[in-house]
């Protein structure tokens, strides 16, 4: 993790830079209704700024970005907007490689994408391929998620390796589960920022998130831009990561 600032400021100034970073893109309807324009016009505003924090979040040194894109809920959506998010997310990777290939964006996806449309599946397939080889930063596109779909696909993965008695019931642990997960060389999110406001995980990494540090803003996810992202890592400095123990100073009382 890299610190950052001087520390003989106020404590303000340092910025804590996590390795694995969640953001769960939310409030694009809600950008666009300020503005009269139709929800469409808020997705394509938020596609966008995915672009921008891939920048900042690469620069900063974060090493894994996990984005919450499209959730196993989504489809619930008129089916309009539905299509247009899936369009999106096509043009996303079609218009942006160049750019994240400059960055050294590696792209990853998570989620059931095995029951995405061939199409969604293919653009997945492509861009993994094409970005393996890039080391700054991963990111992590979320489509298609939902952690207890996760969890449920886990749980199928084990049961089938202990019917045919490669496992046994003992052998499950927390570790077992971990490595049965959809990315499992990802390390669980240090910090998960929600724009928006909305004070819930919405079905997001809801195994990995069991430690993460939360940090919600009121700012849009159209908007928010390098100064909010900042300010979710000064915060983060400031965070005192327990893990059910005693913090630092009580432990040297
Ligand atoms: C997030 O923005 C995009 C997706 C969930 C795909 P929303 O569309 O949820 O925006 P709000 O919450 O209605 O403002
Ligand atoms: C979470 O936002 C999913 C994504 C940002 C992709 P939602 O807008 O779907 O979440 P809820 O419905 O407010 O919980
Ligand atoms: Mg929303």
């Amino acid at each position: 993790m890299a610190l950052f600032g001087n520390k003989n400021n106020s404590s303000d100034e340092v910025i804590k830079v996590p390795e694995s970073l969640g953001v769960i893109m939310d409030g694009n309807g809600r950008w666009a209704k300020k503005r009269m324009l139709p929800r469409s016009a808020g997705h394509r505003a938020g596609a966008e700024n995915l672009k921008e924090l891939c920048r900042n979040c690469g620069n900063y040194g974060v090493k894994y970005l996990t984005v919450y894109a499209f959730s196993t809920e989504n489809w619930s959506r008129p089916q309009d907007e539905v299509d247009q998010l899936m369009k999106l997310f096509v043009e996303f990777f079609d218009r942006y490689d160049a750019e994240l290939e400059q960055e050294g964006i590696r792209v990853r996806f998570t989620g059931d994408i095995a029951s995405l449309p061939e199409n969604i599946r293919k653009v997945c397939e492509e861009g993994e391929r094409r970005s393996v080889n890039r080391k700054k930063m991963q990111l992590i596109v979320a489509f298609n998620y939902g952690g207890r779909r996760e969890l449920v696909n886990a749980v199928q993965k084990i049961s089938e390796k202990v019917k045919s008695g490669e496992l046994d019931i003992s052998d499950i642990d927390e570790k077992l589960i971990s490595e049965n997960m959809y990315l499992p060389d990802v390390p669980d999110p240090d910090l998960i920022i929600r724009p928006s406001g909305e004070m819930r995980l919405s079905n997001f990494l809801l195994w990995e998130s069991a430690y993460s540090e939360l940090w919600i803003s009121d700012c849009l996810w159209p908007d928010f831009g390098f100064d909010e992202l900042t300010q979710a890592f000064k915060d983060y400095a400031k965070r005192d990561r327990r893990y059910g123990g005693l913090s630092k100073n009580d432990k040297e009382e």
